[in-house]
């Protein structure tokens, strides 16, 4: 297992789109492991494979302070519900947060790390962490969401814990 970098923003391995995940094998887990290190290390909501320059559709997701780990390989949204006012960091745009709208209620489905299929509901910060990372599997940063760029903003390093993805 390894931490390893996590790529920032204008890096163009942010914005392409990443391929889907076809091999469930032993190099599949071991890049999930160094995923899931990472994420820790940073501390981190969530990872997607892109921000670490791996080209693949795949994510991690942990809440704070729960012990449940989420890996989704190949996710789509299949349904969402609602809207709602949010603010959102991430790994690759480090220094800043900014308001966006989010929906109240995903459904995602995909795959787990061993392929198989996996369908669920979520509201609240991990419907946003889902909405978040499948951005990041299609290239998109949440500063693409920004409705005018007054709705971005510095943060003060090392303030308070950040909820960053
Ligand atoms: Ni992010």
């Amino acid at each position: 297992m390894a931490v390893r970098p996590v790529l920032k923003a204008p890096d163009p391995k942010l914005t392409q789109r990443a391929k889907k995940v076809t091999s469930f094998d032993a190099s599949l887990q071991a890049l999930i492991e160094d995923m899931v290190e990472t994420m820790h290390h940073v501390n981190g909501v969530g990872l997607a494979a892109p921000q670490i320059g791996v080209p693949l559709r795949l994510c991690v997701i942990q809440l704070p302070d729960t012990e449940e780990l989420l890996v989704l390989a190949n996710p789509e949204i299949v349904k969402t519900k609602g809207e709602r006012e949010v603010s959102e960091g991430c790994l690759s745009v480090p220094g800043y947060r900014g308001n966006i709208k989010r929906a109240l209620e995903v459904t995602v489905k995909g795959r787990d790390r061993y392929g198989k299929a996996i369908r669920l509901k979520a509201t609240e910060l991990l419907a946003q962490a889902l909405e978040h990372e499948l951005d990041h599997l299609n290239g998109i940063l949440y500063i693409d969401h920004l409705e005018s760029p007054e709705h971005l903003y510095k943060i003060e390093a090392q303030k308070e814990p950040e909820e960053l993805a």
